[in-house]
């Protein structure tokens, strides 16, 4: 239940970053040793993840935001349907198991349905390093005798495929070069944490990395990145209610292009090493926006953009290009007194004066969290079901508004 129309003021300390934690907790699977990890955010999805571990026979133990994982009883190779069929991530254990155990048998991941997902790029990948694959009954089974390295080049700059083949490559005989990569900084993120733990890895951040395979990895300890994507709500959520929000534990360099936008709208952005300021006097200005590969502009601030365009002073395009089904928020913002059209994959948003408050249904994570920003702005109040969607990414996301001056509450 969110009553709308009052400013955000004050700080937000910004969580441990979803994108890096569960690449990260999967990763742990090469590591026959214990393994720390720090700033680790509580949400859904890593509590899935963990569960996902434990099946396999790792032991877990988490305290506050760190959790120390001991895969070294490993006793399994295939994923549970129903925690693989809960997230997509959990197609990155793959790769980490035929890393430590040369084998692995799922079924095709779920998440949240922003698109068809397939995973073509990550099989191409395995067969290169000389992985067979068979697929019975939707059933998927990788496995070899060994992994070898292999110059690799990805169709598309895919994150999922690039932190995969990493994890797959680590332990192999031989250099894996691996072309075409995502550059998001949870790869970069991804590559320390495997590089503590004793692997040898170059490029992340490029467009190439090159992984030289290693025997066996070792104990380690690791921070993970703070979350962009949470940092960029936030900010989006402060202009929304024309506020002055400050926020803590945050890395600017990853919210370029996303500040970029927010002052071309006409927001007042001020960053310093680990923080951010925002501030919204004026009107909404309209901005014409294109999701692509980091360092573009991320796909996942597109939706909670959307929300705070409906309300600009002029005629707003937003192109999405990662996903081709990404617009099932915009049904919900109509209700609100939106006025949007869909074209393929662009939506074309007409500002209007005000939203109104309504009863909305949230589809995915960052659908919802739009359609939280378009509640936040609207005359009146608006209940929103679907939360299950939120907690999978945002950690404390009630209690952290709340401290900030919404009046927003769970029902
Ligand atoms: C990661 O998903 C993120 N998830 C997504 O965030 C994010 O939207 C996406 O990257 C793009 O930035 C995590 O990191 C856990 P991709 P991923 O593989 O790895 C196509 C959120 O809200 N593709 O880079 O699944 C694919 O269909 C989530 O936090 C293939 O065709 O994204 C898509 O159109 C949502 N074949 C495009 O590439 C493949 O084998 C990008 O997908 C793999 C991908």
């Amino acid at each position: 239940m969110i009553d709308g129309g009052n400013r955000l003021e004050g700080e937000v300390v910004i969580s441990g970053a979803k994108n890096s934690a569960l690449p990260i907790i999967a990763s742990t699977i090469l590591n026959s040793n214990q393994v720390e990890i720090t700033n680790c955010p509580d949400i859904h999805d890593v509590s899935i993840m963990f569960d996902i571990l434990e099946t396999l026979g790792c032991k877990v133990h988490k305290d506050k935001s760190s959790v120390r994982i001991d895969a070294s009883n490993l006793n399994g190779f295939e994923i549970p349907e129903n925690l693989m069929h809960e997230m997509r991530s959990s197609v990155i254990i793959v790769g980490a198991m035929l890393g430590r155990m040369k084998k692995c048998v799922f079924t095709y991941p779920g998440g949240c349905e922003i698109g068809a997902r397939p995973i073509n790029i990550h099989l191409e990948g395995f067969k290169q390093l000389g992985v067979s694959i068979v697929e019975t009954q939707g059933k998927i089974t990788c496995e070899c005798e060994k992994l070898f390295g292999a110059d690799i080049t990805l169709d598309f700059p895919s994150v999922g495929a690039t932190e995969n083949l990493m994890l797959a490559s680590c332990l192999a005989d031989g250099i894996t070069y691996i072309r075409n990569v995502a550059r998001e900084p949870e790869i970069k993120d991804l590559q320390d944490f495997l590089n503590e733990m004793g692997a040898k890895i170059v490029g992340a951040g490029s467009n190439t990395i090159v992984v030289n395979g290693v025997k066996e990895l070792h104990e380690a300890s690791h921070t993970v990145i703070p979350d962009r994507i949470e940092a960029g709500t936030y900010l989006c959520m402060a202009v929304a209610t024309r506020g002055n929000v400050l926020l803590k534990n945050v890395i600017p360099e990853h919210l370029a292009s996303t500040i970029h936008k927010l002052r071309q709208i006409g927001a007042k952005v001020e960053t310093k090493k680990d923080m951010i300021s925002i501030r919204m006097i004026n009107e909404i200005l309209p901005v014409n926006i294109k999701t692509m590969p980091y360092p573009g502009f991320p796909t996942d601030m597109q939706s909670q953009f959307a929300s705070l365009l409906t309300v600009s002073s002029g005629t707003s395009i937003i192109v999405e290009t990662i996903f081709e089904n990404r617009f099932k928020y915009v049904n919900e913002l109509i209700r609100m007194g939106a006025n949007i059209t869909i074209e393929g994959r662009s939506a074309i948003i007409q500002g209007v004066e005000k939203l109104n408050g309504a009863n909305v249904e949230m589809r995915d994570l960052r659908g919802g969290a739009g359609l939280v920003i378009a509640g936040l702005m609207a005359s009146g109040t608006s209940e929103i079901s679907g939360i299950s969607f939120l907690e999978r990414g945002y950690e404390n996301f009630i209690k952290k508004l709340q401290l900030i001056g919404a009046k927003i509450n769970k029902k």
